[in-house]
């Protein structure tokens, strides 16, 4: 070998052992710094393809079980995973460990996949999940409560007082985003709530009553009409069932509600019980 070609290879070898010690620094650091934070931390966060790719996975391995929407499926009490993030002690670390462990005592299967893999699905279910408000809303409480008596609570309870026909929206700040809070108000049938799908059935004597979906299967419906009262029926007893589209929650306009009253609403509603 040519003294050139020596003192070149010993170059390369020189920049090979730096390049290696530079990167052994730099993923200790990386190391230690989780460790100081006492937290794994989503090695794929923000990159918008893991969320994607994991999404994928979710659809062939969870949704079964889950739902394609991941919202669960009430039947076999497999939860609804948006809300995940919801509850507090929530971490990508607590999510990533019950995927891989499973939960004793339930159906939730443990799973074998990669890390990356688990990951994967961690980012998906971060991209899907609910964290409610976060900023500050201009609005004030006070005036809230009395418009939210006269507009609401006939249909929605708040703490222990209120209606039944809609969802309870003592949390419904923690879990929903701004914006959704005031689609669901100025334009409540684009999406209807699990548990609220609206339904109308006419009865043998010609009955008719109206309602949400609170059970179905193939042979009975339950429905809460109304009036707030929860009914049976089996399916071969109805003349006619109708699947309606439009919710029972009427829509509030600008001029029914304004802005201004809908901000103090949902103060109102974010304020503690
Ligand atoms: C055979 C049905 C089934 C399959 C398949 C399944 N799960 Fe579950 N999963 C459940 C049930 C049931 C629970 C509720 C367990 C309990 O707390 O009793 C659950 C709980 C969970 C939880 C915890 C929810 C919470 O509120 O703490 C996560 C996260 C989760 N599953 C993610 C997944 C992911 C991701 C997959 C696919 C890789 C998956 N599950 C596959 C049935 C399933
Ligand atoms: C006549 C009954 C009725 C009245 C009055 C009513 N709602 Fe509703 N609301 C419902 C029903 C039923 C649903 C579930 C179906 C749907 O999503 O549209 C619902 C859904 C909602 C949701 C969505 C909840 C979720 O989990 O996403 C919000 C938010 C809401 N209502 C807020 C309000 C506010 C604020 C008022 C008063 C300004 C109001 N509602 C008045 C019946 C009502």
């Amino acid at each position: 070998m040519g003294l050139k070609r020596k003192v070149e290879n010993s170059i390369y070898r020189l920049k090979f052992f730096l390049v290696s010690k530079i990167f052994c620094l730099i993923s200790a650091s990386l190391f230690l710094s989780q460790l100081a934070t006492g937290q794994e931390l989503n090695p794929l966060d923000g990159d918008p393809r893991a969320a994607r790719v994991g999404g994928s996975i979710f659809r062939a391995q969870c949704a079964t079980c889950h739902g394609a929407d991941a919202k669960g499926i009430d039947s076999i009490d497999a939860p609804d995973l948006t809300l995940l993030y919801t509850g507090s002690g929530t971490s990508d670390e607590s999510v990533f460990n019950t995927i891989r462990d499973g939960v004793s005592g339930s159906i939730m299967p443990a799973h074998t996949f990669p890390d990356t893999e688990i990951w994967m699905l961690v980012s998906y279910l971060r991209s899907v999940g609910l964290s409610g408000i976060s900023t500050e809303i201009d609005g004030d409480p006070v005036p809230g409560e009395l418009l939210f008596i006269q507009n609401c609570s006939t249909c929605h309870r708040r703490g222990d007082q209120g209606g039944a026909l809609g969802p309870n929206l003592s949390q419904i700040t923690q879990v929903r985003s701004l914006e959704a809070l005031i689609n669901s108000v100025r334009n409540p049938s684009a999406s209807i709530a699990r548990g609220y799908k609206p339904v109308s059935v006419t009865t043998e004597d010609n009955e008719q009553v109206q309602g949400v979906i609170k059970r179905e299967d193939a042979f009975s419906i339950q429905i809460m009409d109304t009036d707030q009262y929860l009914r049976g029926f089996s399916k071969i007893s109805l003349r006619e069932i109708n699947y309606e589209e439009q919710s029972w929650m009427p829509v509030f306009s600008e001029s029914e509600l304004t802005n201004q009253d809908l901000n103090n609403i949902i103060s109102f509603l974010q304020s503690s019980l």
